[in-house]
């Protein structure tokens, strides 16, 4: 079984951005919590972070054909992103899109996402457990 978990935007700052909202865990630090359980369940895990929407969609397009399942934060891509979207869109395994914050708690532009409607699932609001909560499923939920 292969995962794919991408990061979008400015997500290479956590443990450094604001971490009275994303928290205090750094980018790494998730990134290995998610390998440990991937390996325990004898899955292969892909992580990968960038700022930049065309980066993420390379990922997707050379990574995501025989991945078994998705994990997304787009950060603020999640609001805009229609190139990502698209991406996203011409894959067949289920896409869990993933906020570390309450999105729907903050600002309206955050309200939107571009996403959901082509994901299967949505976390947001359970830190960086909401990562952890989604590859579960994938691995095991399904
Ligand atoms: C985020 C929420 C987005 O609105 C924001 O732009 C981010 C992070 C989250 O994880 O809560 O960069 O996706």
């Amino acid at each position: 079984m292969k995962i794919l978990v991408l990061h979008g935007p400015n997500l290479n700052m956590l443990g450094r951005r604001q971490p009275e909202i994303y928290g205090s865990m750094t980018l790494a630090q998730i990134d290995e919590q998610l390998q440990r359980a991937a390996q325990a369940a004898g899955a292969t895990l892909l992580t990968r972070q960038s700022n930049h929407e065309g980066v993420l969609i390379d990922v997707l397009q050379a990574e995501g054909w025989d991945a078994d399942g998705i994990v997304i934060n787009p950060g603020a891509l999640t609001h805009y992103g229609l190139a990502l979207r698209d991406a996203l869109a011409a894959l067949s395994a289920p896409i869990i899109e993933v906020h570390l914050s309450n999105v729907y708690r903050r600002e309206a532009f955050r309200h939107t996402s571009v996403v959901a409607p082509i994901a299967t699932g949505q976390i947001a609001g359970l830190g960086w457990r909401g990562y952890l909560l989604a590859l579960d499923w994938l691995l095991h939920g399904q």
